[in-house]
Order: C-alpha cells, then structure tokens, then sequence
C-alpha cells in the first residue's frame, strides 16, 4: 500500500481546511486530502459573510453577548470568547491575503443578519462571500511549498496506535487504491452533515465522514440533537434548494404568509430578524395553517440599488426560475443548513483521541451551544483554525512505521439495496421525524425505520464512495437520534412538541463514544 508521512495531515478543503494549512506554514510537511476538488465543499457555497466586531460602535463583548444569547444556555462562553476576541485579527489576515471583501467608502462594508446588534457582517461579491474567500484561500494553498494537496481521496478512516491517532487511511477515488497517510498530528474540516436531510442548503459532499471516521477511531462526539434549519432556501419543486441568505431579511426583506400578510411580529419582537429558529419555525406553523410548501421572501422594498450591489448572485439565480425580485415574491420554506455538534474538542481543537484535532462543523467546541449565530461559522474556521495550527505543530514527532489500527477497516456496508434508493429514504426519515418539529413519537419511528435501513444495508465490503457516504450518514443519524430522544425539552434548535420549554434540568451536553462492544455510550456533561 503505498503510504505518504507528513508532520501533518488535514482531512477537508473548507475555510478550516485550508486555513489550518497555511498557518502550518514553516512548521512542517502538510497533506491535505479532500474527496472532491479542492474548491469544493459548504465554503464555497456560503453567502452572508464572516461576523466579526470591527466598528468602533461594535465590541467583541458585544459580539460575544449576541453568540450567547443565541446558543440558548448552552455556549461554552471560553470559546465564544476566544471566537470575537480573535475575529478582527484573523478577517485582518485574510485580507493582507488578498481576500476582496466588499468595501463603502473606502471602509469594510458591514451587514446586519438575525440577533446581530450591530452590522457586523463583512461580505464579498455581494452574496458570494464564501466563493472568494475559498478562491483567495485555494490559490495561497496552491502555491505553498510544504503543502501537498491529494484530491479525490476519501477518508476511509482515521489511524491508531496505542490510542493514539497516526494519520489516515484513504481511499484514491481514480485508482482505487488504499493509501496511508501517516502524520503527528491530523486535523477533521470535513464539515456538515446536511446530506442527512431531504431539503438542505449544504453541497453533496456534506456527509459527516469525519464526524462518522473521529467516532469509530474512539473520539467522543457531542450535541448531536443540535442542527440549525436556514428558514429562508429557494422553494422550487424539483430543483435543489437554494439558499437566499439571512442578508437579505437583514437589508429589509420581508416575509408573508400565503395571504400576501406580513406573520413574524406575532412569533418574536424582532419580527425577521428573530433567532434562526424561531423564524424557521415560525414559517413551518404558516405553512401548517396555509396547507402551502413555502411562504413568501419579499424584495420589493429594498432601496433601489441594494439588490444588484447586494444580491446579485441571488437574483441571477431566482431569474433562472422566472423570479425577479424586483417584482416577484419567492417562494421559500426552511432547510437543514448546519450542524452543531460533532467532535468533541478543547478551545485548541483537541478531540478527546491524542493526535487527532477536529475543527469547524464537524468539530464541537461548544461555542454555538443549541443554537448558531448567523456568520459566526466562517469566523470559526479563521479563529480556531489558526489555534489548531499551532497546537499540532507542538504535537510530538510520532511518525510510525507500523501499519496503524484502523478503527473498522473498510467501513461500507455492501448495500443489496442501492445505495442512492437507501440514501433518499433515509434523508426522507431524518426529514420527517427529525426536522425542525420532533416529538417522542417521530423519534421512536426514526429509530425504529432507521435500524431496518441499516439492516438492508447490511455487510461489508463496499468501497464505492456513494455506500461509504451512506455508512457515515447511518452513523451519525443513529446518534443524532439518540441525543433527540434523550434531550426531552425544548432548547434552541431542538423543538419537541411533547416537551416544548426549556428545562433548566437539562444544562447538560449529551456526548457519545463507541465502547468497546461496538455500540454507543452516551454520558451527560454539565454545560
Ligand atoms: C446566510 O447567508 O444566511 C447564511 C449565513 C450563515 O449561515 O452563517
């Protein structure tokens, strides 16, 4: 088998990804693998911008109490600290890399998104944040001289020896052939798991490989319950959905019911701009009374300008569905946008695996608690990727010649049933009994559909990427089931119409590892 050594590997080519990698920069050999080409994955896609305190009118302490009051009780505000504290630094950095964002006047231009105080968000191209700073982040990495980047190579799984994580194994896609990565120190950035869901706003590689690869390799993961649905995605029957960014209802788009009326004021004072969750639920209770797939995003009112400076991308893409948003309402309903919980780690990125760092969606540092504050995601790569680079470059060197333990060799399952029919059947599960509105009932019959899924799914041996995808995403969803079964109240992003209030009982994180008999342990740690 052929095997590479490196001092570091990094497992994902998002924003965490690739900023971890240039961070390494004059600290060692870097390989970063990911399972499409290097551009791609949620980066790419994202919209609205980076949070960060940068006006005098603004404040990190500011910042940091809109991240806490959104997390509903369950930030870990050591991280949320670190998070606006180091934010204007890393935005500083990336622009001296070259990242173009959008300026008024000679000034960073900000933006204003949902239970932000102040405008606070920093956007490039308008709406196409996340397109630039991927292209300003993959020509750095491209050019760097210590980074060797391997492409269509999925990450079968993670490495041990001794308990302690040694690298990777990873499958390259063309050939077929298993190859070792060996490593001191090796990062997660594989990101999310909106693949899960029937509607998401994530990219189809958004399949919880590292989240699913860190858990059999022992590593404990946390708040699983917790995934954040984007109450505004393009609603078009037949056509994946697309976001249309917070931004939006930020510059003074408004909502409307079936009716042609005006609804949010009646759920939240902060009408459109109220937490995510509450919006997204509050359009699902319209659509229930409506009996209508989608309320309506309204444009109209912008000042005339804002939607060509702004929103250019959003409007070409609506144009291509015969939406104009100077004149037409859009159609939109709620998707599942990003996740949570994931790998357990410190405020350094550690995972509770010696060697193996996690870092961004697929990593929990606790720092969104039940409930993301929009933009604080991208910050996160920036923030925590930068302290994951400097915590693996202190990692001891432990390259090792032995051929590793891989947690489950060759994870697939070798599917009878076509991977892609079980792949829609469980994001159809997940979809209705796992959504926005759950209750002991749906969960019960998620669990219950989710065990014959993995049932037919049966065996070993697979190694095509689509059956390995699909062994990750049951992975993750019996745990995502497990933690809303056993979460029986109401918190942020997890709604139970059978127990629908907080309760101060549970200011607890519920956290699973796989023991030793190969099923899940789960633990309650105090938040
Ligand atoms: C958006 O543009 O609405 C998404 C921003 C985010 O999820 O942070």
């Amino acid at each position: 088998m052929e095997t590479h050594e490196s001092e570091f590997l990094i497992v994902g080519s998002g924003i965490a990804g690739l900023w971890t990698a240039l961070n390494l920069a004059g600290r060692g050999r870097v390989t970063l693998i990911t399972k499409d080409v290097l551009s791609e994955g949620s980066t790419l896609y994202a919209q609205g911008g980076v949070a960060v305190a940068w006006e005098r009118e603004d404040s990190p302490t500011l910042h940091l109490e809109d991240t806490i009051s959104a997390a509903a009780g369950l930030c870990n505000e050591a991280a949320a600290r670190v998070l606006t504290e180091g934010g204007a630094e890393q935005v500083g950095k990336l622009m001296m890399l070259g990242c173009r964002f959008d300026t008024h006047n000679g000034r960073l231009a900000l933006t204003r998104e949902a239970a932000h105080r102040a405008r606070r968000i920093a956007h490039a191209l308008g709406d196409a944040t996340g397109r630039e700073i991927e292209r300003t982040l993959a020509a750095q990495v491209r050019a760097g001289e210590d980074i060797t980047i391997l492409e269509h190579t999925f990450l079968l799984d993670f490495l041990t020896e001794n308990g302690r994580c040694i690298g990777a194994q990873a499958l390259d896609l063309p050939t077929g052939a298993d190859v070792r990565l060996l490593a001191s120190a090796t990062l997660a950035a594989t990101g999310g798991i909106g693949q899960l869901y029937r509607e998401t706003t994530n990219p189809p590689v958004a399949t919880g490989d590292g989240i699913a690869a860190a858990y059999r390799a022992g590593a404990e993961l946390v708040d699983m319950e917790f995934i954040q649905f984007h109450p505004t995605a393009l609603a078009k029957p037949g056509y994946p959905k697309f976001l249309i960014s917070e931004a939006a209802r930020g510059e003074g788009a408004v909502l409307r019911n079936a009716a042609g009326e005006r609804f949010m004021a009646e759920y939240h004072p902060s009408a459109e701009l109220a937490p995510r969750d509450i919006v997204a639920r509050a359009i699902v209770a319209e659509m229930t009374k409506s009996g209508e797939d989608h309320v309506l995003l309204d444009f109209r009112e912008l000042r005339p300008g804002v939607i060509d400076e702004r929103f250019p991308n959003i409007a070409a893409r609506c144009l291509e569905h015969g939406i104009d948003l100077r004149r037409d309402l859009v159609p939109v309903s709620p998707a599942a946008h990003y996740f949570m919980g994931g790998i357990l780690v410190d405020i350094d990125g550690r995972s509770t695996v010696p060697g193996l760092y996690a870092c961004a969606e697929c990593a929990c540092t606790g720092v969104h608690g039940a409930n993301r504050l929009a933009s604080n995601s991208m910050l996160e790569g920036l923030v925590f990727g930068d302290r994951c680079a400097r915590a693996m470059s202190r990692e001891p060197a432990a390259v090792s010649a032995a051929p590793g333990e891989s947690a489950a060799p060759v994870t697939a399952r070798n599917n009878p049933r076509p991977a892609a029919e079980l792949r829609r059947a469980l994001r159809q599960l997940m979809s209705e009994n796992v959504g926005i509105v759950r209750s002991g009932e749906s969960l019960a019959r998620a669990s219950h559909e989710l065990a014959s899924l993995t049932e037919t799914g049966g065996g070993h041996g697979s190694r095509h990427p689509e059956h390995l995808e699909l062994t990750n995403m049951l992975t993750v969803a019996e745990l995502i089931i497990a933690a809303a079964t056993a979460r029986t109240e109401s918190r942020g992003a997890h709604y139970r119409t059978d127990y629908p209030h907080p309760d101060a009982g549970w200011h607890k994180h519920i956290c699973f590892r796989k023991g030793d008999d190969g099923r899940s342990e789960m633990r309650l740690r105090e938040a």
